[in-house]
This record gives structure tokens, sequence and C-alpha cells, in this order.
């Protein structure tokens, strides 16, 4: 019989502020019961996100921390938003397009257990309007990129990216859909591997346990396999 303890599905909260497409496409992965991560919470700072409505119907606990009645405080905001994450016994957490800048005080707390994903492959276009800029830029690919948060907005050391070719005639709208395509391909390979401890934030790298992670399937899509 296998040991319970090794099979311990690890405590995941998904943080959104709208639309809630990618926090979908990792609901549906783990719903499997060998996926790592047991997602038992979604979490947002817009009572308005539409995501929130899709985990209710999907049975999930939702947390609403709306940030307008704390103002400009921040951290007030993020003491609330930690504590609630911790009476959920949170262990991990996923952005999942929650559009509120981290102070450095909530982002140390969570070092090393706080990740997300971007819509460019970084560290080019940090920032909002990724798929414009990279327009405008000229760049030949574009993509996405899942990474563990660090107090800088936009940085930290990288998981996994995506690529996907720029064409012409390609719009900020129709590159957005292409990418976000490979978005919901790539969060969830990315939440598994650092749930089963395939990978892990050591300083300013990604640490992985093998170093098979060329292998010509991965190339477009850079995720270390095992
Ligand atoms: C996604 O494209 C995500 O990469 C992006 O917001 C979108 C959310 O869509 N995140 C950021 O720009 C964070 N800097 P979703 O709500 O449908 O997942």
């Amino acid at each position: 019989m296998s040991n319970p303890s090794q099979n311990r599905r690890v405590r995941t909260a998904v943080l959104i502020s709208g639309r809630g497409s990618n926090m979908s496409a990792l609901l549906a992965a783990a719903a499997g019961e060998d996926f790592p991560a047991n997602i038992v919470l979604v979490a947002t700072n817009r009572p308005d996100a539409r995501g929130i409505t899709t985990a209710q119907e999907a049975g999930i606990a939702t947390e609403i921390v709306d940030h307008k009645p704390f103002g400009r405080d921040r951290e007030a905001f993020e003491q609330t938003l930690d504590a609630r994450l911790r009476a959920h016994g949170i262990e991990l957490i996923c952005l999942a397009g929650f559009m509120r800048i981290l102070t450095p005080w909530f982002v140390e707390r969570w070092l090393g257990k706080l990740i997300n994903i971007h819509p460019s492959l970084l560290p080019s276009f940090p920032g909002t309007d990724t798929h414009a800029r990279a327009l405008e830029a000229g760049v030949r690919l574009h993509g996405c990129t899942v990474h563990f948060v660090e107090p800088e907005v936009d940085a930290g050391p990288i998981i996994a990216q995506a690529a996907v070719p720029v064409l012409s005639g390609d719009t900020p709208d129709i590159l957005s859909q292409r990418i976000l395509v490979q978005e919901h391909l790539l969060y969830p390979r990315a939440l598994a591997l650092v749930a089963g401890g395939a990978v892990r934030m050591e300083g300013r790298r990604v640490i992985t346990k093998a170093h098979t992670d060329t292998t010509p399937a991965n190339l477009a899509m850079a995720v270390p396999s095992f």
C-alpha cells in the first residue's frame, strides 16, 4: 500500500481579478486525484470577477477581499488576504490574472510558494499591454512565462515558458488568443512541477531535480521534464 503522506496534495489557492480562464485550466488539471496540487480556494480582490462565479459553480471555496475599502494601504489589504489564505491552510499560491501589485511584505511571506503567469517571454515586456508592445517591437517570437514571484514586478526565477510565432496580420487580440491557448497548457504543467517538488526556488534560480529539459519536445514549450 502506498504511504498516504507521499501522496499528500499541496493545498493551493488561485488568486484572480477577472475572467479566470487560467484558473479554469488549473481547476481542470487539479480535478485528477494524482495531480500534486489540490486547489481548495479561489480568492479575488474584485467582487465582480467573472471567475469567482465559475469557481463557485465548480464547488470551490471562494474569498472576496475587495481592495477598495483599504484605499492606498496595500499592506492592510494584504494582511486581510494573508489571514484568509492561512485560515484555509494554503501552502502554495497561483496568481492567475491577479491584477494587483503585491508589496514586498506579502511576497517575502510567501517566497518560493507564490507563482505567477505573465503573457510575455520574460524578461521581455513586463507590465501591461504586452501583446501590443511585442507587435510594436517587431519580435518574431512571443509567448508566456510562469515564474516564482519576487518583490520586483513581473520578475523572479522562471519555471517554464511557451513561445508562439508572431504572424503578419496579427493584432494584439489575435496574438493574445494564440498565447492564451499556450497559457492554459503551460500553467498546469508548471504548477504540477512546483507542487510535486520537481522544481524549487533557490535564490534567483529555479532548481530542477534533473537536467533533461532540452529534449526536442520541450524546445517550443520549455518545461523541465523528468
Ligand atoms: C492572462 O493572460 C494572464 O497571463 C494575464 O492576465 C490574463 C488573465 O486572464 N496576467 C497578467 O497580465 C499579469 N501580469 P484569465 O483571467 O482569463 O486567466
